[in-house]
């Protein structure tokens, strides 16, 4: 089936995929087939995604030949950090107490009452069920957190062997490490301080493996540097604010000092690139942002906590139509991803054909906020490396 949406105003390359094709669903925003799709990992434990991206040699060694981009490389060198020494680990965390006073605050996916559960299982949820629930939640979280950087530990290496440039396998590389020790982190943090793992979300993991299963180059960036990554610098952003954890506090402030200047990178590498693509070409990719997007979105949902809770699907549906907040709340996520896709030309090639479906899924707003070149130095601020700079 295909929508009006699916129309090509750019006339000779063919229309645009359908709903479908690029995410298995006709129904954009069919919230019960999003929380139908439940993650699980393989029996044996292991994930392979094949990768057609060929890996390319450059003999062209010259660094600084693109400027923007060793100006990063010296930026990251310098700021480096130990995760093991870095952070005060030795501090103690309460995770109930944490949840408990959420609740009582009324913050965050604390749980709900009265109007919006009347009627569903939750209406017969106490405050025990509930601090079940935060306590799985937070668990949810840091979880996806933790995949989500192994993901960017992978997509990072992939960009060292396939882009072409040799600025930007150098600062591919220095990346490499910072997702090791985003990796590192979040897996530590999960071990000692929270009290369970849970597998990758389903849509996380579909968008994953389709970054790597691509074969052109340019996809890595763009659902990595400029989709997940993005997405991630507003979530780490907001649960920052939100905590009043103070390891959990400092730990995201310096993770997110590395994103930001992760999510520059993608922008700085594309930019010209984007610039030089036909108008096929470019449609191409719209499509792909527009997958990730729907994708990421699909992600919030948190499927695996109602389902390890036994709460049906049924209910979740009506507990998420009965509670608008959260529709600001993602489009506040989606606010660091929104200016760089502007930035890169992609919001408004092919007729603004982006935008559109982007306004469609509700996740558009904050197109004049800063892009990630003007962000990276503000996020830097109060890291690891800006006290060792300054
Ligand atoms: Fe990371
Ligand atoms: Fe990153």
């Amino acid at each position: 089936m295909t929508s009006a949406h699916d129309e090509n105003p750019g006339g000779p390359a063919g229309p645009m995929r359908s709903n479908a094709e690029l995410i298995g669903r006709d129904d954009i925003n069919d919230v019960a087939a999003v929380l139908a799709v439940v993650g699980r990992q393989e029996s044996d434990g292991r994930h392979l995604v094949p990768d057609p991206c060929p890996a390319e040699f450059t003999w062209d060694y010259e660094k600084g030949a693109r400027p923007r981009l060793d100006a990063l490389y010296e930026k990251a060198k310098q700021a480096q950090w130990n995760a093991r020494t870095d952070l005060p680990w030795e501090l103690e965390v309460d995770q109930e107490r944490l949840v408990a006073q959420n609740r009582a605050a009324g913050q965050g996916t604390s749980g709900w009452s009265g109007d919006v559960v009347a009627g569903t299982s939750l209406e017969r949820w106490g405050e025990k069920d509930w601090l079940r629930f935060g306590v799985a939640y937070q668990n949810w979280l840091l979880s996806q957190f933790l995949h989500g950087e192994q993901g960017a530990l992978l997509c990072t290496a992939k960009i060292v062997e396939t882009v072409p440039w040799i600025d930007a396998k150098f600062y591919a590389a220095t990346q490499v490490m910072d997702e090791a020790r985003h990796v590192e982190v979040f897996s530590r943090y999960l071990d000692e301080k929270l009290s369970g793992h849970f597998p990758i979300n389903a849509h996380l993991g579909l968008l994953l493996d389709d970054i790597i299963a691509d074969s052109r180059w340019d996809i890595t960036y763009l659902g990595m540097q400029i989709m997940v990554e993005g997405l991630a610098l507003a979530a780490f952003g907001f649960l920052r604010w939100m905590t009043s954890e103070p390891l959990l506090k400092q730990l995201l402030r310096y993770v997110m000092a590395d994103e930001a200047r992760h999510v520059a990178f993608g922008v700085v590498s594309l930019r010209d690139y984007y610039a030089e693509l036909s108008g096929a070409e470019l449609r191409e990719r719209q499509g792909f942002a527009l997958e990730a997007a729907v994708r990421m979105k699909d992600r919030m949902q948190a499927q695996e906590v109602w389902d390890r809770l036994g709460v049906p699907v049924s209910d979740v549906k009506t507990v998420m139509a009965r509670t608008p907040e959260r529709a600001a709340f993602q489009v506040l996520l989606f606010s660091k991803i929104v200016p760089n896709l502007k930035k890169l030309g992609l919001l408004d090639a092919s007729g603004g054909w982006l935008r559109r479906r982007l306004d469609e899924i509700g996740v558009i707003g904050f197109e004049e906020l800063a892009d990630a070149e003007q962000d990276q130095d503000a996020e830097a601020e109060g890291s690891p490396a800006a006290r060792r700079v300054s």
